[in-house]
Protein backbone atom coordinates (compact mmCIF):
# COMPACT_ATOMS: atom_id res chain seq x y z
CA UNK A 1 0.00 0.00 0.00
CA UNK A 2 2.73 2.39 0.96
CA UNK A 3 5.19 1.64 -2.16
CA UNK A 4 1.46 2.33 -4.39
CA UNK A 5 0.71 5.69 -2.46
CA UNK A 6 4.62 6.57 -3.00
CA UNK A 7 5.08 5.89 -6.87
CA UNK A 8 1.35 7.10 -7.34
CA UNK A 9 2.38 10.41 -5.53
CA UNK A 10 6.22 10.68 -7.18
CA UNK A 11 4.54 10.60 -10.38
CA UNK A 12 1.77 13.26 -10.27
CA UNK A 13 4.63 15.29 -8.78
CA UNK A 14 6.83 14.99 -11.55
CA UNK A 15 3.88 15.37 -14.30
CA UNK A 16 2.60 18.28 -12.40
CA UNK A 17 6.05 19.51 -12.43
CA UNK A 18 6.59 18.81 -15.88
CA UNK A 19 3.32 20.63 -16.58
CA UNK A 20 4.76 23.84 -14.72
CA UNK A 21 7.93 24.14 -16.59
CA UNK A 22 6.17 24.06 -19.25
CA UNK A 23 3.74 26.90 -18.92
CA UNK A 24 5.17 30.31 -18.04
CA UNK A 25 6.27 30.83 -14.24
CA UNK A 26 5.19 34.84 -14.40
CA UNK A 27 1.66 34.45 -13.93
CA UNK A 28 2.00 31.63 -11.20
CA UNK A 29 4.28 34.15 -8.91
CA UNK A 30 3.56 37.92 -7.93
CA UNK A 31 4.88 40.70 -6.59
CA UNK A 32 4.40 40.96 -2.89
CA UNK A 33 0.85 41.41 -1.92
CA UNK A 34 -0.84 44.74 0.35
CA UNK A 35 -3.88 45.48 2.03
CA UNK A 36 -5.43 42.30 1.50
CA UNK A 37 -5.86 42.79 5.52
CA UNK A 38 -9.41 42.62 6.97
CA UNK A 39 -9.72 39.71 4.41
CA UNK A 40 -12.00 39.54 1.49
CA UNK A 41 -11.91 39.07 -2.36
CA UNK A 42 -11.24 35.91 -3.78
CA UNK A 43 -8.46 34.20 -1.88
CA UNK A 44 -10.71 34.35 0.99
CA UNK A 45 -12.84 31.93 1.50
CA UNK A 46 -14.61 32.45 5.03
CA UNK A 47 -14.16 32.82 8.56
CA UNK A 48 -13.73 29.20 10.74
CA UNK A 49 -16.57 28.89 13.35
CA UNK A 50 -14.94 28.80 16.82
CA UNK A 51 -15.88 25.61 19.34
CA UNK A 52 -15.63 25.92 23.36
CA UNK A 53 -14.46 22.25 23.89
CA UNK A 54 -14.65 21.76 28.11
CA UNK A 55 -11.69 19.67 29.42
CA UNK A 56 -13.60 19.41 32.68
CA UNK A 57 -15.63 16.94 30.96
CA UNK A 58 -14.85 13.28 30.55
CA UNK A 59 -13.13 12.73 27.16
CA UNK A 60 -15.67 10.47 25.79
CA UNK A 61 -18.29 13.25 25.80
CA UNK A 62 -16.05 16.33 25.02
CA UNK A 63 -16.60 16.56 21.14
CA UNK A 64 -19.98 15.68 20.63
CA UNK A 65 -21.39 18.99 19.85
CA UNK A 66 -18.77 19.24 16.95
CA UNK A 67 -19.29 15.63 16.11
CA UNK A 68 -22.84 16.06 15.63
CA UNK A 69 -22.85 19.31 13.80
CA UNK A 70 -20.70 18.18 11.19
CA UNK A 71 -21.34 14.41 11.23
CA UNK A 72 -21.77 14.61 7.37
CA UNK A 73 -18.75 15.90 6.51
CA UNK A 74 -16.43 13.58 8.72
CA UNK A 75 -18.28 10.78 6.82
CA UNK A 76 -17.76 12.15 3.84
CA UNK A 77 -13.97 12.95 4.12
CA UNK A 78 -13.49 9.24 6.09
CA UNK A 79 -15.26 7.57 2.86
CA UNK A 80 -12.97 9.67 0.67
CA UNK A 81 -9.49 8.00 2.68
CA UNK A 82 -11.44 4.41 2.07
CA UNK A 83 -12.11 4.90 -1.44
CA UNK A 84 -7.89 6.14 -2.20
CA UNK A 85 -7.31 2.70 0.09
CA UNK A 86 -9.11 0.89 -2.17
CA UNK A 87 -8.05 2.05 -5.69
CA UNK A 88 -4.65 0.54 -4.66
CA UNK A 89 -5.68 -2.52 -2.96
CA UNK A 90 -8.92 -3.88 -4.84
CA UNK A 91 -8.82 -7.29 -2.83
CA UNK A 92 -9.99 -5.05 0.27
CA UNK A 93 -7.14 -6.47 2.35
CA UNK A 94 -5.96 -2.93 3.69
CA UNK A 95 -9.87 -1.91 4.08
CA UNK A 96 -10.12 -5.11 6.24
CA UNK A 97 -7.28 -4.26 8.06
CA UNK A 98 -8.17 -0.45 9.16
CA UNK A 99 -11.93 -2.28 10.36
CA UNK A 100 -10.17 -5.17 12.08
CA UNK A 101 -6.65 -4.33 13.09
CA UNK A 102 -6.96 -0.83 13.87
CA UNK A 103 -9.44 -0.54 16.56
CA UNK A 104 -6.70 -2.54 18.48
CA UNK A 105 -4.11 0.15 18.30
CA UNK A 106 -6.41 2.22 20.48
CA UNK A 107 -4.74 0.92 23.23
CA UNK A 108 -1.82 2.26 22.38
CA UNK A 109 -3.11 5.77 22.29
CA UNK A 110 -2.62 7.65 25.31
CA UNK A 111 -4.95 9.15 27.47
CA UNK A 112 -6.91 11.40 27.07
CA UNK A 113 -6.47 10.68 23.72
CA UNK A 114 -7.90 7.36 23.07
CA UNK A 115 -10.85 8.03 24.97
CA UNK A 116 -11.40 10.98 22.69
CA UNK A 117 -11.25 8.96 19.86
CA UNK A 118 -14.21 6.40 21.31
CA UNK A 119 -16.04 9.07 21.74
CA UNK A 120 -16.00 10.82 18.27
CA UNK A 121 -16.29 7.32 16.97
CA UNK A 122 -19.62 6.44 19.36
CA UNK A 123 -20.96 10.32 18.15
CA UNK A 124 -20.35 9.77 14.49
CA UNK A 125 -21.28 6.02 14.05
CA UNK A 126 -18.33 5.69 11.95
CA UNK A 127 -16.60 2.36 12.98
CA UNK A 128 -13.48 3.43 15.49
CA UNK A 129 -10.72 1.77 13.04
CA UNK A 130 -11.63 4.14 10.37
CA UNK A 131 -11.89 7.22 12.67
CA UNK A 132 -8.11 5.72 13.93
CA UNK A 133 -7.29 6.38 10.01
CA UNK A 134 -8.50 9.48 9.57
CA UNK A 135 -6.31 10.66 12.85
CA UNK A 136 -3.30 9.36 11.09
CA UNK A 137 -4.33 11.72 7.78
CA UNK A 138 -3.17 14.86 9.50
CA UNK A 139 0.47 13.45 9.94
CA UNK A 140 1.03 14.99 6.52
CA UNK A 141 0.77 18.71 6.01
CA UNK A 142 3.08 20.83 4.80
CA UNK A 143 3.17 24.79 5.60
CA UNK A 144 4.88 28.16 5.84
CA UNK A 145 5.18 29.18 9.55
CA UNK A 146 6.56 32.88 10.25
CA UNK A 147 7.46 34.53 13.75
CA UNK A 148 8.18 38.15 14.06
CA UNK A 149 9.24 40.46 16.62
CA UNK A 150 8.08 43.65 16.07
CA UNK A 151 9.95 47.47 17.49
CA UNK A 152 7.57 47.39 20.12
CA UNK A 153 8.62 43.68 21.37
CA UNK A 154 5.46 42.73 20.37
CA UNK A 155 5.58 38.58 19.04
CA UNK A 156 3.53 37.52 16.28
CA UNK A 157 3.12 33.96 14.77
CA UNK A 158 1.47 33.31 11.12
CA UNK A 159 0.86 30.29 9.41
CA UNK A 160 -0.21 28.94 6.30
CA UNK A 161 -1.43 25.34 6.54
CA UNK A 162 -1.17 23.96 2.95
CA UNK A 163 -2.47 20.03 3.00
CA UNK A 164 -3.75 17.68 0.68
CA UNK A 165 -1.77 16.35 -2.11
CA UNK A 166 -2.05 12.51 -1.52
CA UNK A 167 -5.90 11.95 -3.07
CA UNK A 168 -4.95 13.76 -6.35
CA UNK A 169 -6.19 16.47 -8.21
CA UNK A 170 -9.98 17.27 -9.09
CA UNK A 171 -10.14 18.72 -12.56
CA UNK A 172 -13.46 20.36 -12.65
CA UNK A 173 -12.76 22.86 -10.23
CA UNK A 174 -8.95 23.08 -10.21
CA UNK A 175 -8.59 21.38 -6.91
CA UNK A 176 -7.02 18.91 -4.98
CA UNK A 177 -9.66 16.82 -4.03
CA UNK A 178 -8.80 16.21 -0.16
CA UNK A 179 -7.79 20.07 0.23
CA UNK A 180 -11.38 20.73 -0.47
CA UNK A 181 -13.01 18.11 1.49
CA UNK A 182 -11.21 19.57 4.31
CA UNK A 183 -12.21 23.36 4.13
CA UNK A 184 -16.01 22.34 5.61
CA UNK A 185 -14.43 21.18 8.43
CA UNK A 186 -12.11 23.27 9.85
CA UNK A 187 -12.57 24.82 13.47
CA UNK A 188 -10.77 26.95 15.75
CA UNK A 189 -11.53 25.62 19.36
CA UNK A 190 -11.65 26.86 22.72
CA UNK A 191 -10.10 24.94 25.35
CA UNK A 192 -11.37 25.56 28.62
CA UNK A 193 -11.39 24.09 32.10
CA UNK A 194 -13.59 25.95 34.91
CA UNK A 195 -14.62 27.83 32.06
CA UNK A 196 -11.62 29.62 31.86
CA UNK A 197 -9.17 29.64 28.27
CA UNK A 198 -6.38 26.83 28.78
CA UNK A 199 -5.71 27.15 25.22
CA UNK A 200 -6.79 27.94 21.40
CA UNK A 201 -6.42 25.77 18.45
CA UNK A 202 -6.97 25.13 14.71
CA UNK A 203 -8.37 21.69 13.75
CA UNK A 204 -10.75 19.60 11.57
CA UNK A 205 -13.88 18.43 13.06
CA UNK A 206 -13.56 14.61 13.80
CA UNK A 207 -9.74 15.47 15.01
CA UNK A 208 -8.65 15.33 18.33
CA UNK A 209 -4.96 16.77 17.78
CA UNK A 210 -4.29 20.57 16.67
CA UNK A 211 -1.72 21.39 14.35
CA UNK A 212 -2.09 25.32 14.95
CA UNK A 213 -2.06 26.72 18.85
CA UNK A 214 -1.55 29.52 21.45
CA UNK A 215 -1.03 29.22 24.94
CA UNK A 216 -2.40 33.10 25.94
CA UNK A 217 0.54 35.14 27.48
CA UNK A 218 2.89 32.05 27.00
CA UNK A 219 3.54 30.54 23.58
CA UNK A 220 2.21 30.12 20.38
CA UNK A 221 3.15 26.86 18.36
CA UNK A 222 2.56 25.74 14.69
CA UNK A 223 3.93 22.85 12.66
CA UNK A 224 5.34 21.89 9.39
CA UNK A 225 6.17 18.56 7.75
CA UNK A 226 9.89 17.93 6.85
CA UNK A 227 10.91 15.37 4.34
CA UNK A 228 8.20 13.69 1.84
CA UNK A 229 5.08 11.32 1.04
CA UNK A 230 7.60 8.75 1.56
CA UNK A 231 8.64 9.72 5.63
CA UNK A 232 5.38 10.01 6.20
CA UNK A 233 3.98 6.56 5.35
CA UNK A 234 6.91 5.12 6.55
CA UNK A 235 6.08 6.59 9.87
CA UNK A 236 2.58 6.00 9.69
CA UNK A 237 3.35 2.32 8.99
CA UNK A 238 5.79 1.52 12.19
CA UNK A 239 3.39 3.11 13.99
CA UNK A 240 0.57 0.77 12.56
CA UNK A 241 3.29 -2.05 13.79
CA UNK A 242 3.52 -0.95 16.95
CA UNK A 243 6.22 1.62 17.42
CA UNK A 244 5.15 3.88 19.88
CA UNK A 245 5.57 7.56 19.54
CA UNK A 246 3.17 10.51 19.78
CA UNK A 247 0.99 11.35 16.50
CA UNK A 248 2.19 15.18 16.36
CA UNK A 249 -0.95 16.78 16.69
CA UNK A 250 -1.67 14.72 19.77
CA UNK A 251 1.73 15.92 21.38
CA UNK A 252 0.66 19.42 20.43
CA UNK A 253 -2.44 19.58 22.26
CA UNK A 254 -0.63 17.85 24.85
CA UNK A 255 2.27 20.32 25.40
CA UNK A 256 -0.54 23.50 24.42
CA UNK A 257 -2.16 21.76 27.56
CA UNK A 258 -0.03 21.04 29.59
CA UNK A 259 3.26 23.54 29.37
CA UNK A 260 3.25 26.52 30.95
CA UNK A 261 5.91 28.98 29.60
CA UNK A 262 7.91 29.53 26.59
CA UNK A 263 10.71 27.50 28.04
CA UNK A 264 8.90 23.87 29.29
CA UNK A 265 7.02 24.02 26.04
CA UNK A 266 10.49 24.13 24.46
CA UNK A 267 11.91 21.81 26.54
CA UNK A 268 8.84 19.27 25.80
CA UNK A 269 9.01 19.33 22.32
CA UNK A 270 12.86 19.17 22.23
CA UNK A 271 12.86 16.04 23.84
CA UNK A 272 9.93 14.08 22.03
CA UNK A 273 9.96 11.25 19.19
CA UNK A 274 7.93 11.59 16.58
CA UNK A 275 6.35 9.42 13.93
CA UNK A 276 7.08 11.89 11.24
CA UNK A 277 10.18 14.30 11.14
CA UNK A 278 8.87 17.70 11.23
CA UNK A 279 9.34 21.84 12.35
CA UNK A 280 8.18 23.20 15.24
CA UNK A 281 7.75 26.98 15.09
CA UNK A 282 7.55 28.01 19.14
CA UNK A 283 7.31 31.77 19.32
CA UNK A 284 6.83 33.56 23.33
CA UNK A 285 7.53 36.91 24.68
CA UNK A 286 10.31 39.35 23.55
CA UNK A 287 13.62 37.92 22.24
CA UNK A 288 11.78 34.23 22.75
CA UNK A 289 11.34 32.32 19.20
CA UNK A 290 12.47 29.01 17.77
CA UNK A 291 12.41 26.83 14.99
CA UNK A 292 12.88 22.95 16.23
CA UNK A 293 13.80 20.31 13.08
CA UNK A 294 13.12 16.97 14.32
CA UNK A 295 13.62 13.98 12.88
CA UNK A 296 11.50 10.80 14.12
CA UNK A 297 14.17 10.03 17.38
CA UNK A 298 15.74 13.59 18.04
CA UNK A 299 16.50 16.94 17.56
CA UNK A 300 18.50 17.65 14.78
CA UNK A 301 18.65 21.66 15.03
CA UNK A 302 17.02 24.67 17.32
CA UNK A 303 17.60 27.81 15.46
CA UNK A 304 16.40 31.02 17.41
CA UNK A 305 15.71 34.39 16.74
CA UNK A 306 17.94 37.23 17.39
CA UNK A 307 16.72 40.29 17.31
CA UNK A 308 20.01 42.17 18.30
CA UNK A 309 21.72 40.57 15.29
CA UNK A 310 18.54 42.13 12.99
CA UNK A 311 17.71 38.62 12.90
CA UNK A 312 13.66 40.23 13.53
CA UNK A 313 12.14 37.05 12.13
CA UNK A 314 12.05 33.30 11.63
CA UNK A 315 10.75 31.94 8.66
CA UNK A 316 9.99 28.06 8.08
CA UNK A 317 8.49 26.24 5.07
CA UNK A 318 9.25 22.25 4.24
CA UNK A 319 13.55 22.67 3.80
CA UNK A 320 15.68 22.85 6.57
CA UNK A 321 16.67 26.60 6.72
CA UNK A 322 20.72 25.49 6.57
CA UNK A 323 19.70 24.21 2.84
CA UNK A 324 18.22 25.58 -0.69
CA UNK A 325 14.99 25.13 -0.97
CA UNK A 326 13.98 22.57 -3.55
CA UNK A 327 13.71 24.68 -6.52
CA UNK A 328 10.48 23.49 -7.88
CA UNK A 329 8.36 24.80 -4.28
CA UNK A 330 10.59 28.23 -3.09
CA UNK A 331 8.08 29.50 -0.48
CA UNK A 332 11.25 30.87 1.08
CA UNK A 333 12.75 33.82 -1.38
CA UNK A 334 9.64 35.10 -1.82
CA UNK A 335 8.36 35.26 1.65
CA UNK A 336 11.27 36.69 2.91
CA UNK A 337 11.68 39.37 0.15
CA UNK A 338 8.57 40.78 0.89
CA UNK A 339 8.86 40.41 4.79
CA UNK A 340 12.28 42.62 4.38
CA UNK A 341 10.12 45.29 2.08
CA UNK A 342 7.58 45.68 5.01
CA UNK A 343 10.51 45.60 7.69
CA UNK A 344 10.81 45.17 11.09
CA UNK A 345 8.71 48.46 12.22
CA UNK A 346 5.44 47.71 10.24
CA UNK A 347 5.07 43.97 10.99
CA UNK A 348 0.55 43.46 12.17
CA UNK A 349 -1.49 40.79 11.67
CA UNK A 350 -2.06 42.87 8.58
CA UNK A 351 1.00 42.73 6.95
CA UNK A 352 1.81 38.85 7.81
CA UNK A 353 -2.02 37.98 5.95
CA UNK A 354 -0.37 39.88 3.01
CA UNK A 355 3.28 38.01 3.28
CA UNK A 356 1.19 34.68 3.33
CA UNK A 357 -1.49 35.65 0.21
CA UNK A 358 1.39 35.98 -1.76
CA UNK A 359 1.89 33.15 -4.26
CA UNK A 360 3.41 30.91 -4.47
CA UNK A 361 3.25 31.37 -0.96
CA UNK A 362 -0.47 30.72 -1.22
CA UNK A 363 -0.87 27.67 -3.42
CA UNK A 364 -3.59 25.36 -4.68
CA UNK A 365 -2.97 23.40 -1.40
CA UNK A 366 -3.06 26.00 1.00
CA UNK A 367 -6.19 25.51 2.97
CA UNK A 368 -6.09 27.80 5.88
CA UNK A 369 -4.21 31.38 7.46
CA UNK A 370 -4.15 31.77 11.04
CA UNK A 371 -2.72 34.66 12.58
CA UNK A 372 -1.81 34.46 16.52
CA UNK A 373 -0.47 37.23 18.68
CA UNK A 374 0.45 35.65 22.17
CA UNK A 375 0.10 38.93 24.31
CA UNK A 376 -3.10 39.57 23.25
CA UNK A 377 -3.93 36.00 23.11
CA UNK A 378 -5.41 36.20 19.61
CA UNK A 379 -6.21 33.80 16.96
CA UNK A 380 -7.56 34.26 13.62
CA UNK A 381 -8.39 31.87 11.17
CA UNK A 382 -8.84 32.68 7.62
CA UNK A 383 -10.03 29.34 4.74
CA UNK A 384 -8.11 30.21 1.92
CA UNK A 385 -8.20 29.66 -2.10
CA UNK A 386 -6.09 30.04 -4.79
CA UNK A 387 -8.03 31.23 -7.88
CA UNK A 388 -6.48 30.52 -11.46
CA UNK A 389 -3.57 30.96 -12.44
CA UNK A 390 -1.84 29.66 -9.27
CA UNK A 391 0.70 26.85 -8.14
CA UNK A 392 -0.56 23.66 -7.58
CA UNK A 393 1.45 24.16 -4.39
C1 LIG B 1 -15.70 37.36 9.03
O1 LIG B 1 -15.56 37.95 10.31
C2 LIG B 1 -15.41 39.37 10.27
C3 LIG B 1 -15.07 39.88 11.65
O2 LIG B 1 -15.75 39.19 12.62
C4 LIG B 1 -16.68 39.99 9.69
O3 LIG B 1 -16.56 41.39 9.64
C5 LIG B 1 -16.90 39.44 8.29
O4 LIG B 1 -18.12 39.89 7.78
C6 LIG B 1 -16.93 37.91 8.30
N1 LIG B 1 -16.93 37.46 6.91
C7 LIG B 1 -17.65 36.44 6.47
C8 LIG B 1 -17.57 36.13 5.03
O5 LIG B 1 -18.37 35.81 7.21
C1 LIG C 1 -1.79 17.02 31.06
O1 LIG C 1 -1.28 16.56 32.28
C2 LIG C 1 -2.26 15.91 33.11
C3 LIG C 1 -1.61 15.61 34.44
O2 LIG C 1 -0.38 14.96 34.26
C4 LIG C 1 -2.77 14.66 32.41
O3 LIG C 1 -3.75 14.02 33.17
C5 LIG C 1 -3.37 15.08 31.08
O4 LIG C 1 -3.79 13.94 30.37
C6 LIG C 1 -2.37 15.86 30.25
N1 LIG C 1 -3.03 16.35 29.07
C7 LIG C 1 -2.70 15.94 27.83
C8 LIG C 1 -3.50 16.50 26.73
O5 LIG C 1 -1.80 15.17 27.61
C1 LIG D 1 5.10 51.46 7.29
O1 LIG D 1 3.92 52.06 7.78
C2 LIG D 1 3.88 53.46 7.62
C3 LIG D 1 2.65 54.03 8.26
O2 LIG D 1 2.00 53.11 9.04
C4 LIG D 1 3.92 53.80 6.14
O3 LIG D 1 3.92 55.19 5.95
C5 LIG D 1 5.16 53.20 5.52
O4 LIG D 1 5.15 53.39 4.12
C6 LIG D 1 5.25 51.71 5.81
N1 LIG D 1 6.53 51.22 5.34
C7 LIG D 1 6.62 50.17 4.54
C8 LIG D 1 8.00 49.78 4.15
O5 LIG D 1 5.65 49.55 4.15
Amino acid sequence: MALGFSVWCCALLFLCGLWTRAQDIPPYTEDCRTGTYPPSGPTFKGNVTWYTINLDLPPEERWNKVVNDKKKEIAGLVKLFKDVIQTFDPTGIAIGMVDFQLPFLLDSIPYPFNEEIQGIADASGIPLGEIILYHLLYEMASCTSIIAEDKKGRMFHARNLDFGYFFGWDIKHSAWILNRALKPLLLNIDFQKKKKTVFKGVTFAGFAGVLTGIRPKAFTLSMNARGGPNDELMGILEWFFGVQKPLVGFLMRSVLENATSYKEAKTELEKTKLITPGYFALGGKSGEACVITHDTEKTVDVWELDVKQGMWYLLQTNYDHWLEPFFMDDRTTPAMKCLNRITQKNISFSTLYDVLSTKPVLSKLTTYTSLMSVADGTLETYVRDCPNPCLPW
